[in-house]
């Protein structure tokens, strides 16, 4: 979708890649005397919401952390609940990306996950493999840690030479091969780590933390991160 200027004036800079970590689920449904998954539920029905009003801008590549490889430790009941409204999310949100021109990418280990869950997620890829839009990226079954390892093990496996191990040719072995680094990363919740999240590529993004419960994070939230974003001297290390 071609942004409107009036929008994006507003802004100095935006990022060109936003990860989002979105939590507070389970807080916001406690707080309402409803069970987790509720949370969960409201949680999934903004992320289909946030990224219809991110593809208003031109930012090319949003990631959204949407399970764990810690998350595995939850009681079976929420993990099997959680990869349900998953494949919902996919399910339903798949055609409305491609119809925006958004192009879908998994980033984590995805032959753990459900069969059906895994057959969503490679259905829509496939549905959305030509779209040159914006790149929503889903880490479901994701850790960072894992993700360095399996890159290590491709690179021994693969037989390539130390030498030729530099930082551009480690991160094409990463999930995120091809994607630029994070430019901002917010999280929710009221909670200040990343928590195994794209480690690697977050070395100098700008943090975005709130206190905003996830199913409440809405478009004004969202506005308040990338103008936050825009005040911000990013110097990588230099002056
Ligand atoms: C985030 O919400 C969603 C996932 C981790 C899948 P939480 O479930 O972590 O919610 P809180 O932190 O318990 O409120
Ligand atoms: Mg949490």
């Amino acid at each position: 979708m071609m942004a409107d200027a009036p929008k994006t004036q507003k802004f100095s800079r935006l990022p060109e890649h936003i990860a989002i970590v979105p939590d507070g689920n389970g807080r916001w449904a406690e707080q309402r005397g409803l069970p987790r998954l509720s949370g969960h539920q409201s949680g999934t029905d903004n992320m289909r919401h946030i990224v219809k009003y991110l593809n208003e801008y031109p930012i090319k590549y949003v990631t959204l952390y949407g399970f764990s490889t810690e998350n595995w430790n939850r009681p079976k009941a929420e993990v099997t609940g959680l990869f349900k409204l998953l494949e919902a999310f996919i399910g339903r949100t798949a055609p409305e990306i491609h119809r925006a021109g958004i192009k879908l990418r998994h980033l984590g280990r995805l032959n753990e996950l459900p069969k059906s869950l895994q057959l969503a997620i490679t259905d829509a890829i496939e549905l959305t493999k030509n779209n040159s839009g914006m790149t929503l990226s889903v880490a479901f079954n994701y850790g960072a840690r894992t993700e360095i390892l399996d890159a290590v093990r491709r690179l021994i496996a693969e037989g390539v030479p130390p030498e030729k191990i530099n930082e551009e040719t480690f991160g094409n072995y990463l999930y995120t091969a091809g994607l630029p680094d994070v430019d901002l990363l917010i999280r929710t919740g009221c909670e200040f780590r990343l928590s195994n999240f794209l480690l690697w590529q977050t070395t100098y993004s700008e943090y975005h933390f709130t206190e905003v419960l996830w199913p409440d994070f809405g478009e004004k939230d969202i506005d308040k991160a990338l103008l936050s974003y825009g005040r911000r001297h990013r110097r990588f290390g230099g002056l």
